[in-house]
């Protein structure tokens, strides 16, 4: 069976997991659990915890042990972009194809939820059973993925994101925020499932570490080329967005071509990293090849 198919039941998986763990709506504060179900719960492509389950796989990491590293990183990724589609930050109205958490609720409302889905992503890595008798990888989780989404990673990038508007950038410049708003939180998903394994090589680490770095940038050149030619069907943002807001882009900086040219190599880059590998790391492969080819923003 093909990873594809298999992504399928990661979804699902995941799917169930947040559900499982996030409050119940019925739950009083009534409206902060529906902005926060409604966030986490609301489609996207699930692409960072099925980075978890495909490490999982190439290191043979059972998925019962990975959905609450997997259901952390995914909430964390879900607050930051809250936070991102705020007016404060990039303003957007439209997320998944429906409004973003202000609109469907309010400014107030949406920061609130971000700010709960943080101590419920490190609540569940302290307290998920499958992780109990592993204490060391629970303590290696919590640091990953603070220092992932802390101000030397996503919050650090996404600050850099906000000042860089309007101005040009060398390409070494922009990289460098790519690699902390989106990189880093992409580079926790391999690591979070290598933290999990017993005894991981050091040259095995070392590959994994090229393949997801080079892969993070190429999924925000992605990202970026997919708000100019992206359809919002397709996307579920609103189309030019960052054109509107003279964001720091690669295709805006540097044109189009290079900024598929970009694309393509790093996506060889991912697939040269795991270039000795056998079968158990077609999942990373699938991956991969998703992010960079993918309609879907
Ligand atoms: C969007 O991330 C934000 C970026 C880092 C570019 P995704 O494209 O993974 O968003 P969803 O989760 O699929 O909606
Ligand atoms: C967002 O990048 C990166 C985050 C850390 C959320 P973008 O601002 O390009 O993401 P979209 O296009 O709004 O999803
Ligand atoms: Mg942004
Ligand atoms: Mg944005
Ligand atoms: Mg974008």
């Amino acid at each position: 069976m093909s990873f594809a198919s298999r992504a399928d039941e990661y979804v699902a998986r995941i799917e169930r997991v947040l559900d499982h763990h996030l409050p119940a709506a019925e739950v009083a504060p009534r409206r902060l659990h529906e902005a926060m179900r409604y966030a986490a719960l609301g489609g996207g492509k699930r692409i960072r915890p099925l980075l978890v389950y495909a490490t999982g796989e190439a290191l043979l990491v059972p998925p019962e042990v990975l959905d609450a590293p997997a259901a952390a990183i995914e909430l964390m990724h879900a607050f930051s972009l809250i936070h991102d589609d705020l007016p404060a930050m990039d303003n957007d109205d439209l997320r998944r194809g429906r409004p973003t958490a202000h609109r469907a609720f309010d400014e107030a409302t949406a920061i609130l939820a971000a700010d709960a889905m943080q101590p419920l992503a490190f609540e569940m890595l302290a307290t998920q059973p499958a992780l109990i008798g592993m204490p060391a990888a629970q303590v290696k989780l919590v640091a990953l993925i603070a220092d992932a989404c802390g101000s030397n990673g996503m919050a650090g990038g996404q600050s850099m994101d906000l000042a860089a508007e309007g101005r040009r950038l060398d390409p070494a410049e922009l990289e460098h925020i790519y690699r902390l708003k989106t990189g880093r939180l992409l580079r926790a998903s391999v690591l979070a499932a290598a933290s999990c394994a017993t005894a991981v090589p050091d040259a095995t680490l070392h590959a994994l570490e090229r393949f997801v770095d080079a892969l993070g940038l190429a999924f925000q050149v992605r990202d970026d080329i997919l708000d100019i030619e992206g359809s919002t069907a397709e996307t579920g943002k609103t189309g030019g967005s960052d054109q509107a807001k003279d964001k720091a882009t690669y295709p805006h900086l540097f044109g189009m071509l290079r900024a598929r040219q970009r694309a393509d190599e790093l996506l060889l880059q991912a697939l040269d990293a795991l270039g000795a590998f056998g079968p158990g790391y077609d999942g990373l492969r699938w991956a991969a090849r998703y992010i960079v080819l993918r309609q879907r923003a």
